[in-house]
């Protein structure tokens, strides 16, 4: 498949898209929205796929929503549309997604790493929320993933007033988990995909979905739902395969079944 936005690659189990409208430093505007969706479901339908790795460029991971498509939009055609709505799909992406970030995430790029399942940030890496310096806010996210990431206090700070944080500053906001040097960055994302794609799929979706629902129920539920998601992987083969071979000291061959 041709793609006009990204780059879209394999590499072993891992699937590779490297955002790639380079004159706008990676804004998004409704052909990378689709093209995404594209991949996405590609990686998806592909069984050999475990992970996936979404990165930008050096200079920007991506600069935020395309403001030049947006500059002439009108409130009904909008609201009919449900603009943006779209990318509600990239964030239920069901395979893990990490998000490699150099350089300007700012906006609705900062929200789609966001949308990702973590963050591994180049020591480059610069989000921010800037969309109340364009009289408008985030509208992809931005209030309610950053707020739910690093609390209101930073979110609060950044969001009303645009200002920019480096990479330290989000580390140790808990916005991202780790803090790489800029070339270490993709082979830092890459060794933690392959880890992943080498586990067992069902285990891994299920961690995945067991962690989101964090941020979606009381703590009671939660750990209801955690229980009978870990109940539910004794019926996989590769719940035996696993712990037979910890206990027959080799490495395990899971089937993801
Ligand atoms: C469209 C963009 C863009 C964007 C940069 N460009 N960001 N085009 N949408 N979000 C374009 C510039 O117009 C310019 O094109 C080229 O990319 C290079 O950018 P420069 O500004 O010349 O680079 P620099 O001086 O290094 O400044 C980098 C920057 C700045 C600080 C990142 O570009 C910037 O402030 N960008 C906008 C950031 C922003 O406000 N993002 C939020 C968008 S709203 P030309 O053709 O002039 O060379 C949003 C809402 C999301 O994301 C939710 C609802 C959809």
């Amino acid at each position: 498949m041709a793609y006009e936005t990204l780059i879209v690659e394999t590499r072993g189990n891992v699937g590779l898209v490297t955002l790639n409208r380079p004159q706008a430093l990676n804004a998004l505007n409704s052909t990378v929205l689709k093209e995404l969706k594209e991949a996405y479901a590609a990686f998806h339908a592909d069984e050999e796929i475990g992970a996936i790795v979404i990165t930008g460029s050096e200079r920007a991971f991506a600069a935020g929503a395309d403001i030049k498509e947006m500059q002439s939009l009108e409130f009904a055609a909008m609201y009919k549309s449900d603009f943006i709505s779209g990318w509600d799909d990239i964030a239920k992406a069901r395979k893990p997604v990490i998000a490699a970030v150099s350089g300007f995430a700012l906006g609705g790029g900062c929200e789609l790493a966001m949308m990702c399942d973590f963050i591994i940030a180049s020591e480059t890496a610069k989000f921010g929320q800037p969309e109340i310096t364009l009289g408008v806010i985030p509208g992809m996210g931005g209030s309610q993933r950053l707020t739910r990431a690093v609390g209101k206090a930073k979110a609060m700070d950044l969001v009303l007033t645009g200002r920019m944080m480096d990479a330290a500053e989000a580390e140790r906001s808990g916005l991202v988990s780790r803090v790489v040097a800029p070339e270490r960055l993709l082979d830092e994302a890459f060794a933690a995909a392959e880890k992943i794609a080498s586990l067992s799929q069902p285990s891994v979706m299920m961690a995945k979905e067991a962690v989101n629902r964090a941020f979606e129920t009381t703590l009671e539920e939660g750990l209801r739902f955690e229980r009978r998601l870990f109940h539910s992987l004794f019926a996989t083969d590769d719940q035996k395969e696993g712990m037979t071979a910890f206990v027959e000291k080799r490495k395990p061959a899971f089937k993801h079944r």
